[in-house]
């Protein structure tokens, strides 16, 4: 295969019983089928709140089954449970493995990896960083494995959470919503000894694209909603979408879309689901 068409959505939000932001996703769903691309990879918060509803999970995959397409998922702290973070930061629903197990048993393995158009394509649970779990260190040997195995390949990682804001080393202004800066330099330097290309992650509902040290990290917008600036910082665009990837060997297109009729919620529609 001398190419590879790839649609990322990420941060659906859905559940059965909360069914707030399933209209975003029936238009996501309507842009794949119009896209007919290769595969589909979820890069996490697929459920609304899976640790205390698990049939969110069971839901979500009902959903991504309807694609008709390949899909592939990580997890997200809203489908796993969260990891501690920068400045001491500590999450109400701290991940565990019965939660990892529970996402496993719907979606498959945290951890996956294929090869396409030339490129080894990686993913992995960016909240085991910091959890202390075995499910951690196991995952760092697999990365180390995974990597060794591309080989001189261009590899392409996704990861729920993004690596940085503008820098490795840097002061992080929200204490979860990065791959913590304990975990950055061994994380960089398998990285940086391996051909890595891309970065793509979700979880900021923020759309960004932007290249550091030779890396170009892609951030996916949110399907299901996003935040006000009051609530939440503003670093990249806020609206709804999704990004499309075109690999071929060495090289990648990549392009975020912003489907005209997806919703932008009042913050009382997002309240209400987490209330
Ligand atoms: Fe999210
Ligand atoms: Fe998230």
């Amino acid at each position: 295969m001398n190419s590879f068409r790839l649609i990322q959505i990420s941060d659906t939000h859905l559940s059965r019983a909360r069914p707030h932001f399933v209209g975003n996703y029936e238009i996501a769903a309507q842009h794949v089928a119009g896209e007919k691309p290769d595969m589909v990879i979820h890069s996490g918060d697929i459920a609304v709140d899976a640790p205390t509803r698990p049939d969110d999970l069971v839901f979500a995959q009902e959903a991504l089954n309807s694609l008709g397409v390949p899909c592939r998922t990580i997890a997200g702290n809203h489908d796993v449970g969260d990891n501690p973070g920068d400045n001491d930061y500590q999450p109400g629903q701290r991940i565990n493995a019965p939660w990892i197990s529970a996402f496993e048993a719907v979606f498959g393995p945290s951890q996956w990896q294929f090869e396409a158009a030339g490129w080894h394509i990686l993913g992995i649970n960016a909240q085991l960083f910091l959890s202390g779990l075995d499910e951690e260190s196991a995952q760092m040997v697999w990365l180390e494995e995974a990597l060794d195995r591309a080989g001189d390949k261009p590899v392409a990682l996704f990861c729920h959470k993004p690596l940085l804001n503008k820098a490795l080393d840097e002061e992080t202004e929200v204490a979860f919503r990065y791959v913590p800066l304990a975990c950055r330099p061994r994380l960089n330097a398998l990285l940086q000894a391996a051909n890595v290309r891309l970065f793509s992650c979700g979880h900021v509902h923020q759309s960004r694209d932007h290249v550091v040290d030779g890396i170009r990290h892609v951030w996916a917008p949110a399907t299901a909603f996003t935040l006000p600036d009051a609530m939440q910082p503003r670093v990249g665009v806020k609206r709804c979408g999704l990004v499309h990837y075109a690999f071929t060997p060495g090289d990648v297109q990549v392009e975020t879309v912003f489907p005209e009729a997806m919703q932008h919620h009042e913050l009382t529609v997002i309240k209400d689901a987490y209330a």
